[in-house]
C-alpha cells in the first residue's frame, strides 16, 4: 500500500524572492500550564512591483491553532484568508506597509518533536531552525526574511523565574495573577529561525568578556540547579572563543549580554540563536567525574562553533536552506581551526579526517549522496548532513590551500564588508574569496554542485638521465571505462574539480627535495599543486635521486587518492622522515588499510581468521616509529566503514572477526611495549585531572593499550581492569576500564561492575548515556535482547533524543549483533524506527541511518536490511522525514 506521499519537495532551481517582507515583529508570549497564547504583530513590506497585488502566505503547521487575524488594526473577515495546516493565506493584502496580527495557541507540553516551542524537565524551550518557528506562529518562515524582534513573555512567576529571549532586556514587570513579564528587544535583523525563548526556572553562572575595543560582555550559562557546578570549561571555551576570533578573524562580539542555556530534551547538538545559545546539556555540562576527554574536545568545539556562527550565519546568513553549507561548512572549518590552535593541531587533523573518512564518504557513496549545496529536498531537517557540515569544512579548507592562509583571510574580510547584515548564497562566498585575491576561482564552484567523492590517482616516473620526476594525476579511478567520480543519485557524470594537492618529496636518505617545477622557479620544500583536469602532470627538475613522494599533505583535499605502485618500504619510509605529521600518521594507517584487507580476503578464501598466519609485523613498526600524540592512533585499526569502499559485498561479521584477530596479534606480540605504555603513561597518585594535549595524548595511549591488552584474555588483565575501574578518579579512566572490562569478555565481574556504575551514577543522566551505550555496543552474541530490556530501565527516556542515540545508535554499531545473520537485529531497528516517528520525526529519521548503507553488504544481508526498509515505506501515516530517507534508500 502506497504511503503518505510527501508533502512538498522544495528545489534550489525555484527561488525566488519573497513577495512581501517584514520588517519588524512584536511578539507577546502568554506561556500557560497546558496552553500558550502566542500574539504577534508585524509591520509587512511589498516587495513585489507596485502594479501587483500578490497573496501572501505564511506558513505554518498543524498543532498551531489561528485565534485572530488583523490587518491594520481591523478583525480580518473570514473570505478574505485561507487556513491550512500548512500556512495561512491572505488573498488581497493592501497596498503598501500594513499591520498584520496573528494570534495562535499551542500546547507545548504535548510537543515531543522539539521543534518549535517546547517543554524540557518543566522548562520552555525553542528550536526554530530550520523551520520550527512555523510550529510558533504563522509566519514567511524562509532565511531571507530577517525582521527585527521585541519579545515580551508573560509566565507564572514561580515556575518561571527566569524569561529570556534575543537581544537586549528592554523592560520586565510583576502582571496579575502571580505572573510577571520581561521584554527583549534585538537591535540585529535576523531570520525566525534564529529566533529563541527559554523560559523556567534555571540557575546561572556569570562572567564577563572584554572586547578587543574594550566593551564589556556579560556572558551568562543557564542550567537546572543540580547542574549549576558544571559550567565552568564551557565559560572558560567560550571566552578563548570569543578572544580567538578577535586574533584570528578580527571579529568582536556586537551585543552587551551572551547567554548559553543547557537542555537536556534537544533534537541535535546546540543552535546559535542570537545572544541566546539553546544547548544540548551534554554540550556544556562537564567536570572530570562525568565527563570523557572527548566530551571536553566536543564542548570546547561546540560552544566555539555556536558563538562563531555570530559572524558566520548571524550576521551574514544564508538565502535559502540549499545554501546551509555557507554557515555550517564555514563555522565547522572555524571550529576545528579553533580546536587545533587550543590542542594540538596534529592530532585534531587525524580526528577529523577520520570522521570524514569514516562518515562522510560513506554518505557520499549511498542513496542519500548529495552534493554540499543540495539541489532539493523534502524535509530539511535531513540535510543537517556530514556531507553539508564535514565535508563542507573541507571545501571551505580549499580555499585556505589554494590561497594561503593570508589569502583566505583577505578573503574573509571582503565577504563581511559586502554582506554584513544580508542573506546570501555560496556563489557570493567564492565571488568574495575571487575578488578579494584577484583570482579566478570558479574551478572550484563544482565542489557546490557535485555529489560523491573525487578519486585520484597518482603515477610517478623517476628519469635518471635528465634527474627529472614527473607526477601524473588522473581524475579516475583504475580502468579507462570507469568514470570519474562513481554516479550518485540524479547525477550519472561528473567533472573533474580542482584538487589543491600539498605535497613534498623525500630523497633517500629522508631529507626533503628542494621542489622546481618545469619551467618554474624554486618552490622550497613544500607546494600546493593545483590540479584542475582529468589528467594532469608535473615535472620536477633538479632531483638527484629517485625520491618517495609525499602527496596530499594534511589531507588538502577530500578525495580518495591512490598511490600507484606505492610499496609497503615507501610507506615506512614517509612513517619515518616525512615532516609533515598527518602524511606521517597516514603512512602507518595505509598500511594497517593493507593489512586488514589481506586478512579479510584470506579469510573469505579460507573459512578462517588469520589461518595463514598473517600477523601485523608492518602494525608493529609502525608503533615503533610513531612518537608522541600519535601513538594512540598509530595502534587504532581503521573503521569498517572506511574498509569497505574496497570490499564489494562485505560480511560485517567476518570483517569484525578479522579485526579481533588482528587486536589479539598485535596485543601478543606488542604486550610488552603496550603494559610499558600504561605504566609510562599512568597518572600519579593524587595527580589532578587537567585537559591539556599532553594530558590527553597519555590517557589515550595508556586506555588504548590497555584495550589491547584486554584482548588478550588475560585473567591478570582483567583483575587489573577491575582495579583501575574502581580506583579511577576522572570518568575518562573509569568509562575506558569498564569498555575494556566488556572488551575482556568481564566474565562474573562484568555484571557487577555495570551495576555498581549504574548505582554510583543513578542521578546523572549523562554520565548513564555512556552506561547505555557501552551496553547496546557489546558484541556478545544475542545482546538485541538486552537492549530491548533497557528500554524499559528508568536510565532509558524514549522522549530524550540523548537516550535514543546512546541506546539504539549504540546497538547500530555493533557488528555481531545488529547484523546478526538471523536478521533479528535488523527487525529491532526497523521497530525502533516506527516506535519513535510517532514521537520526534527527527531522531526517528536519524535511525533510518543504519540501513541507508545496506547495499554494501552480502546479499542475504542486503535482503533482510531491504525488508526493514519496506516494511517502514508500507507503514500509513510515516513522517516526511523518515519517508524521505527510506525511499531514496529503496530506490
Ligand atoms: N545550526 C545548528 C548548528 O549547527 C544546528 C541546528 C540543526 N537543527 C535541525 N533541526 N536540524 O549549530
Ligand atoms: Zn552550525
Amino acid at each position: 500500500m502506497p504511503t503518505s506521499p510527501p508533502t512538498l519537495r522544495a528545489a534550489l532551481q525555484d527561488y525566488t524572492p519573497p513577495p512581501y517582507l517584514i520588517d519588524s515583529v512584536h511578539l507577546n508570549f502568554l506561556l500557560g500550564d497546558t496552553v500558550t497564547r502566542v500574539e504577534s504583530c508585524m509591520q509587512v513590506l511589498p516587495n513585489h512591483a507596485a502594479s501587483e497585488r500578490p497573496p501572501l502566505f505564511l506558513h505554518g503547521c498543524e498543532d498551531v491553532k489561528l485565534v485572530a487575524v488583523k490587518v491594520n488594526g481591523e478583525s480580518l473577515p473570514v473570505e478574505q484568508y485561507e487556513v491550512e495546516s500548512s500556512g495561512l493565506t491572505l488573498k488581497t493584502p493592501p497596498a503598501g506597509a500594513f499591520e498584520l496580527e496573528v494570534h495562535t495557541d499551542l500546547h507545548p507540553d504535548q510537543n515531543t518533536s522539539l521543534e518549535g516551542l517546547y517543554t524540557s524537565g518543566g522548562n520552555f524551550c525553542t528550536q526554530c531552525e530550520a523551520e520550527g518557528f512555523r510550529g510558533i506562529t504563522f509566519f514567511m518562515d524562509r532565511p531571507d526574511v530577517m525582521a527585527k524582534y521585541t519579545t515580551r513573555i508573560e509566565a507564572d512567576k514561580a515556575a518561571c523565574p527566569v524569561l529570556l529571549s534575543n537581544g537586549n532586556l528592554v523592560g520586565s514587570g510583576e502582571a496579575e495573577g502571580g505572573r510577571h513579564f520581561t521584554v527583549w528587544e534585538d537591535p540585529f535583523r535576523k531570520p525566525c529561525y534564529l529566533f529563541a525563548l527559554v523560559a523556567g526556572d534555571l540557575c546561572m553562572k556569570e562572567d564577563t568578556f572584554t572586547t578587543c575595543s574594550g566593551r564589556s560582555v556579560a556572558l551568562r550559562i543557564f542550567t537546572r540547579a543540580h547542574d549549576i557546578g558544571r559550567v565552568d570549561f564551557a565559560m572558560q571555551s567560550l571566552k578563548r572563543s570569543m578572544k580567538w576570533d578577535e586574533e584570528v578573524f578580527g571579529l568582536e562580539y556586537d551585543l552587551d549580554l551572551f547567554n548559553i542555556v543547557a537542555v537536556d530534551d534537544f533534537n541535535m547538538g546546540a543552535m546559535e540563536n542570537k545572544s541566546l545559545n539553546i544547548f544540548n546539556s551534554r554540550l556544556v555540562l562537564a567536570t572530570p567525574d562525568t565527563a570523557t576527554d572527548g566530551d571536553f574536545g566536543r564542548i570546547e568545539g561546540v560552544v566555539g562553533h555556536e558563538y562563531f556562527h555570530n559572524w558566520t550565519g548571524n550576521r551574514v546568513t544564508c538565502r535559502d536552506w540549499f545554501q546551509l553549507t555557507l554557515k555550517e561548512g564555514l563555522t565547522v572549518y572555524r571550529d576545528q581551526e579553533f580546536s587545533a590552535d587550543m590542542n594540538s593541531r596534529p592530532v585534531r587533523r587525524v580526528e577529523d579526517v577520520c570522521r570524514l573518512r569514516a562518515a562522510q564518504f560513506q554518505e557520499d557513496n549511498g542513496p542519500m549522496a548529495h552534493p554540499i549545496r543540495p539541489e532539493s529536498y523534502i524535509k530539511m531537517d535531513n540535510f543537517y548532513t556530514l556531507t553539508v557540515y564535514e565535508k563542507g569544512a573541507e571545501v571551505i579548507r580549499l580555499y585556505e590551500a589554494v590561497l594561503g592562509k593570508a589569502g583566505f583571510r583577505k578573503g574573509m574580510d571582503l565577504y563581511f564588508q559586502r554582506h554584513d547584515g544580508q542573506a546570501v548564497t555560496c556563489d557570493d562566498f567564492l565571488a568574495a574569496m575571487a575578488d578579494a585575491n584577484g583570482e579566478d576561482l570558479s574551478a572550484l564552484a563544482k565542489w557546490y554542485s557535485q555529489a560523491g567523492t573525487p578519486r585520484l590517482s597518482v603515477a610517478a616516473e623517476y628519469s635518471p638521465a635528465d634527474k627529472t620526476y614527473t607526477l601524473r594525476f588522473k581524475q579516475a579511478s583504475c580502468g579507462a571505462r570507469r568514470l570519474l567520480l562513481p554516479p550518485t543519485p540524479g547525477q550519472p557524470t561528473k567533472d573533474p574539480v580542482l584538487i589543491p594537492v600539498r605535497m613534498g618529496l623525500l630523497a633517500p636518505d629522508g631529507g626533503e627535495v628542494p621542489l622546481k617545477l618545469r619551467g618554474g622557479e624554486m618552490l622550497g620544500s613544500e607546494a600546493v599543486l593545483r590540479v584542475t583536469k582529468a589528467e594532469q602532470e608535473f615535472v620536477f627538475e633538479g632531483v638527484e635521486q629517485a625520491p618517495v613522494p609525499s602527496l596530499l599533505r594534511g589531507f588538502s583535499a577530500p578525495v580518495h587518492m591512490t598511490v600507484e605502485g606505492q610499496s609497503d618500504e615507501d610507506l615506512l619510509h614517509l612513517l619515518a622522515h616525512d615532516t609533515d605529521s598527518f602524511n606521517r600518521w597516514e603512512a602507518g594507517h595505509v598500511l594497517a588499510k593493507k593489512l586488514m584487507r589481506a586478512l579479510y580476503a584470506a579469510a573469505k578464501d579460507s573459512n578462517e581468521v588469520g589461518g595463514r598466519g598473517l600477523g601485523g609485523t608492518g602494525m608493529v613498526c609502525v608503533y615503533a616509529r610513531v612518537d608522541g600524540a600519535f601513538k594512540a592512533f598509530a595502534i587504532s585499526l581503521p573503521e569498517n566503514s572506511e574498509l569497505m569502499d574496497k570490499i564489494p559485498e562485505a560480511d560485517p561479521i567476518l570483517l569484525h572477526e578479522v579485526r579481533e584477530f588482528l587486536t589479539r596479534q598485535l596485543a601478543a606480540r606488542l604486550r610488552p611495549e603496550l603494559e610499558a605504555a600504561v605504566a609510562e603513561n599512568d597518572s600519579a597518585p593524587g595527580e589532578q585531572y587537567e585537559f591539556t594535549a599532553a594530558a590527553c595524548a597519555r590517557r589515550a595511549l595508556k586506555n588504548k593499550a590497555l584495550g589491547y591488552l584486554a584482548a588478550l584474555g588475560d585473567p591478570g588483565v582483567t583483575e587489573q581492569l577491575l582495579h583501575r575501574f574502581r580506583g579511577a578518579t576522572n570518568m575518562t579512566d573509569e568509562i575506558n576500564a569498564l569498555a575494556a572490562l566488556d572488551r575482556a569478555g568481564g566474565g562474573s565481574a562484568l555484571p557487577a561492575a555495570l551495576t555498581g556504575f549504574y548505582q554510583k551514577w543513578e542521578q546523572e543522566p549523562l554520565v548513564l548515556l555512556k552506561w547505555l551505550a557501552l551496553q547496546a555496543g557489546s558484541n556478545v552474541a544475542g545482546n538485541v535482547a538486552a537492549v530491548r530490556r533497557l528500554m524499559a530501565h528508568p536510565a532509558f527516556h524514549i522522549t530524550n533524543p540523548n537516550s535514543c542515540y546512546s541506546l539504539f545508535l549504540g546497538f547500530a554499531r555493533s557488528p555481531v549483533n545488529f547484523h546478526a545473520a538471523d536478521g533479528s537485529g535488523y527487525e529491532f531497528m526497523g521497530d525502533v524506527v516506527l516506535q519513535l516517528d510517532k514521537i520526534n520525526h527527527q531522531v526517528a529519521s536519524r535511525m533510518v541511518s543504519a540501513f541507508t548503507t545496506f547495499k554494501n553488504y552480502d546479499q542475504q544481508r542486503q535482503a533482510l536490511m531491504r525488508a526493514q526498509l519496506q516494511r517502514i515505506m508500507d507503514t500509513e501515516g510515516l513522517s516526511d522525514n523518515v519517508f524521505e530517507i527510506v525511499s531514496k534508500s529503496l530506490k
